[in-house]
């Protein structure tokens, strides 16, 4: 996390500074930028305690100074220069600032390339400036002048889609590629995770590079790479973060971590602006949660499952009724034709959580006692009835929160989203409100929901680094 220097970090800061700077400050010009925030800010990057980076700004009417930048050295080259930059940049943007300057040695091509590529422009050499006779350049960034469209490129690999799309931050879409293995896994009743794995390899630089095709620019256009760094299957999201971090550090550009439920959320801007507070019912295959959303920044989960997710219900239903992978589509159908027959349970949990377990296991029990007894399943009426339980259950819940959470409008998200009755039902319940139903060719897996969701990530400056791990099992609350 970035944030003011304080007396703890003053000891690594010093160590920092000794390694990066020839004439490094001494421990009292540190003392006295603690001191004197008015005129001047340090800020560390501070990731488990350690100190990775710092960078110092001192204020002058409306310009600043951007005195250092200074990376650890077993830190260097991972992408902690650019991100502390643009902590800095947008700092100095949100006090006012109009302008930025700075002095680099021209001999430091490293520093060039970091400032230049940030929009810095040289505005003219000052000879001999450094000791040992070197020149500097001196650097300026305009803060205020209206910023050109910004462009991503997002990759999405968390589960059994491969997928690359290019987005600019007005929502045009340059290009959106998609290649689904659902035919591969159907054979196996469900995603195998090495194989999936092994396809999304075979699949991304293809994917990749038919999306920049399409959309028609170079890679000196995009101004990120976004990927999902999590949730999803481990070895996917390992194939997908390897190809963003590859693209990042051959083209030099910040790279962006996006949470995958976050994009199932934010891909809804393609349809409209997003208004907050929002409440997100989440509802995928491995998902089912109730999130408000105070801002875009700003998530909290305050329902979730307490065993299956609802896609994962659909998946595993359909399997005892001998129907094809994935199964939410194919209930979704059957049900159309079903009509109330049989009976299954409500699930009964406290608060806003959600169960499935005992309503699978209840079709379970039933298609077990029917085949016993020598009587033929009506799958149409056993898809119905579970459907009608476990939806209702959903919005029930969605209701409840919404009293204890007044909330501007609903949202709903996921590959479940697409299913026709849940979005009939959501309809009827929420006409009062602003309510957003993702159009269905957002609700499966996609890229475009990634780079709809990077965007909050670039405008926040919020940035991984080369070695950012994936996270199988991160929360949205991350
Ligand atoms: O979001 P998604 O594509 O992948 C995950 O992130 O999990 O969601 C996939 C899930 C699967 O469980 C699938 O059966 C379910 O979404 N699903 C549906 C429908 N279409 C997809 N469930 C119910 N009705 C549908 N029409
Ligand atoms: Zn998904």
């Amino acid at each position: 996390m970035i944030e003011l220097l304080k007396d703890e970090y003053l000891d690594q800061v010093i160590e920092i500074e000794k390694e990066s700077f020839e004439k490094p400050w001494s421990r009292k010009n540190f003392l006295s930028e603690i001191a004197n925030h008015e005129l001047s800010e340090l800020y560390v990057d501070v990731i488990d305690g350690k100190v990775v980076s710092y960078g110092d700004l001192w204020y002058m009417f409306e310009n600043c100074d951007l005195t250092k930048i200074a990376v650890r050295r077993d830190m260097r080259h991972k992408g902690y220069g650019r991100k502390m930059l643009s902590h800095l940049i947008a700092t100095a943007a949100r006090k006012g600032c109009e302008f930025m300057h700075l002095e680099v040695n021209v001999n430091n091509e490293d520093a060039l390339k970091l400032y230049e590529g940030n929009g810095f422009e040289t505005v003219r050499t000052r000879k001999r400036y450094y000791e040992n006779g070197d020149d500097a350049y001196d650097m300026i960034l305009a803060l205020l002048v209206e910023q050109e469209h910004k462009i991503v490129l997002a990759i999405e690999s968390s589960c059994d889609e491969t997928a690359c799309a290019i987005l600019d931050d007005q929502l045009n879409v340059l290009s959106s590629v998609v290649t689904s293995q659902i035919d591969v896994h159907a054979r196996f009743g469900g995603v195998i995770p090495e194989v999936a794995s092994r396809m999304h390899v075979e699949q991304i630089s293809v994917i990749v590079k038919q999306a920049v095709d399409e959309a028609g620019i170079s890679m000196d256009e995009v101004d990120a790479i976004a990927y999902t760094i999590g949730p999803g299957l481990i070895g996917s999201l390992h194939v997908g973060a390897t190809a963003a971090k590859s693209l990042a550090i051959f083209y030099d550009k910040p790279l962006i971590g996006v949470h995958h439920l976050k994009g199932h959320i934010f891909v809804n801007e393609m349809i409209k602006p997003l208004i907050y507070p929002m409440m997100a019912l989440v509802v995928s295959g491995g998902h089912t949660e109730l999130v408000y959303i105070e801002n875009d920044q700003s998530f909290r989960i305050i329902g979730t499952t307490l065993d299956d997710a609802v896609g994962e219900a659909y998946d595993k239903v359909a399997r005892l009724m001998n129907e094809a992978y994935p199964g939410g589509p194919v209930i979704d159908r059957l049900a159309k034709q079903g009509v109330e027959h049989y009976q299954l349970p409500t699930p009964k949990v406290d608060g806003y959580d959600f169960s499935f377990s005992g309503l699978k296991n209840a079709v379970a029990q039933l298609v077990k006692r029917e085949e016993e007894a020598g009587n033929q399943i009506n799958k149409y009426d056993l898809a119905y009835a579970f459907q009608e339980v476990a939806l209702h259950s959903l919005i029930a819940k969605t209701k409840e929160a919404l009293k204890e959470y007044p909330c501007r409008s609903v949202v709903l998200a996921g590959g479940v989203a697409a299913n026709s009755r849940l979005r009939e039902l959501m309809s009827q319940n929420f006409a009062d409100m602003d309510l957003i139903l993702p159009p269905l060719k957002y609700c499966t897996d996609n890229a475009l929901m990634i780079a709809c969701a990077a965007f909050h990530y670039l405008r926040a400056n919020k940035f991984v680094s080369m070695d950012a791990p994936s996270k199988p099992s991160m929360s949205i609350e991350d």
